[in-house]
């Protein structure tokens, strides 16, 4: 009896102690990272808005919260039939997706801040960026011994190597990017792409013959390896051939060659930008990218997968080339619900469509702010917007023309920081970006 007396007091005991450390342990995550009250708030606010902003708009997707304030899981409702296997392990795409809404929010909000073309005066500006990152950016670079012989790999760049960045965040009102999905299709937004400042479309993606479904109008080509490789052949998908191209990847002798000897007019860049996870290695991420760190508002067309798809091909050919086809679509969709896009789609056809519930500027604004302070991340927390450069360097002269000549928004933004220009440095630990400075 005694020692049954005991047992049950021992058990109570560690029960009690096993609450005591949990509730601990959780005030502390949060007192530990100087998360006020109002952080707090703002990080269950922007996720309330979030649920109902997913439930809202999400076709069927709701958002069920996880084990904290950042945790979310969207779930595609229970008779969506997966289509895509993984050719790995062969498995079926599954039905329900985790996110973390406080890292999207911070690394996204970011995104709108920084300049994401590789420049010279980046690579200049980096410790060690001749010898560590250029022969990354260059085909078969692993030969160049760290860029030994530094004038050699300047040459193998310079084509696509500007010395400043060419275009500034807020440069551009509003921005379309295209996908590839057969999706278009089903619906003529030609004319609607068309009315945006800036048409975003990425690699083979035709024009010609396809103008009703996707327009006609294309500023930038994001190109991944293949599609860069054929370079004289991506040109021609723009008459007007005013096209910028961007590179995901690496420059090649063979783009250099056709660059020169096509010879492609086209401005032809590097893209530099922070990885956001296995989740975004596509081009559609990437195009994404680019697009918030140059316009004010970015709207997506051909992306998604609506409920009830068949199959997952592009609208100019049969392949079936897609990856994640549910994830993507899940992950479009935190994006739409925390303000840094809209989703349009056969089943969102009318342009004028609100998205419902979405949370509000100072929310997201607030959220994003406790979110970095959470994360530790670089300059979590203070005023000051050059706060999160880990590195700071001397500036390459802009020309003064070109800065006073943009657009309200963007010389109101450049006034804000200072002039300086924020590159994201990827995979730095706190997110901390090398930031160039006005001299003086
Ligand atoms: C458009 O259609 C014409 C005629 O079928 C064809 O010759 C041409 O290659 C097509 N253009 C593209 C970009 O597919
Ligand atoms: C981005 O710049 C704006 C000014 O245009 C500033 O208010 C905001 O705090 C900056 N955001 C980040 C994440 O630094």
């Amino acid at each position: 009896m005694r020692l049954l007396q005991f047992g049950l007091l021992v058990a109570l005991a560690s029960g009690l102690a096993a609450i005591i450390i949990y509730i601990t342990g959780v005030t502390n995550l949060y007192e530990s990272t100087g998360l006020s009250d109002e952080d707090l708030e703002a990080l269950q606010s922007l996720q309330g808005g979030f649920q109902k902003c997913v439930s809202a708009n999400g076709l069927g997707l709701q958002s069920v919260s996880g084990k904290d304030y950042c945790q979310v899981t969207l779930n595609f409702p229970s008779d969506t039939i997966p289509k895509w296997r993984d050719p790995k392990t062969g498995e079926l795409e599954d039905l329900s997706f985790e996110f973390n809404l406080c890292e999207a929010v911070a690394t996204w909000e970011q995104v709108r801040n920084s300049t994401t073309i590789l420049t010279r005066e980046f690579i200049d500006a980096l410790p060690n960026g001749w010898e560590e990152y250029a022969w990354r950016r260059i085909n078969k670079g692993i030969n160049l011994n760290h860029c030994q012989n530094k004038a050699l790999c300047v040459e193998k760049l310079s084509l696509v190597l500007p010395e400043t960045p060419p275009y500034f965040p807020q440069q551009f009102g509003r921005c379309a990017v295209i996908g590839n999905s057969g999706d278009l299709l089903k619906t003529r937004f030609g004319k609607e792409i068309d009315s945006y400042d800036v048409v975003i479309r990425e690699n083979g993606a035709p024009i010609q013959n396809y103008t009703e479904y996707v327009g006609r109008k294309s500023t930038f080509r994001l190109l991944n390896r293949g599609s860069a490789k054929a370079l004289d052949k991506v040109v021609e998908l723009d008459e007007t051939r005013q096209e910028a191209l961007i590179i995901k990847t690496t420059i090649h002798d063979i783009m250099n060659k056709m660059i020169r000897e096509v010879p492609i007019k086209n401005p032809v860049y590097l893209m530099l930008g922070a990885s956001f996870g296995s989740a975004a290695k596509g081009t559609g991420l990437k195009a994404l990218e680019f697009a918030l760190s140059v316009c004010d508002s970015v709207d997506m067309y051909g992306f998604t997968v609506d409920p009830g798809y068949k199959e997952w091909t592009r609208y100019f050919s049969e392949s079936r080339q897609g990856h994640t086809p549910l994830h993507g679509r899940a992950y479009y969709q935190m994006m739409e619900c925390l303000g840094l896009i809209k989703i349009h789609s056969p089943m969102r056809p009318d342009p004028n469509r609100v998205v419902k519930f979405v949370p509000s500027h100072k929310t997201i604004r607030a959220a994003r702010i406790a979110s970095e302070k959470l994360l530790r991340r670089v300059g979590a927390g203070s005023a000051d917007p050059l706060a999160a450069c880990s590195i700071k360097r001397k500036q390459v002269k802009r020309n003064p023309r070109v800065v006073s000549s943009l657009r309200k928004n963007a010389v109101d933004h450049q006034k804000v920081v200072k002039g300086a220009t924020m590159y994201p440095l990827e995979q730095n630990p706190g997110h901390g970006q090398l930031c160039t400075v006005p001299a003086g």
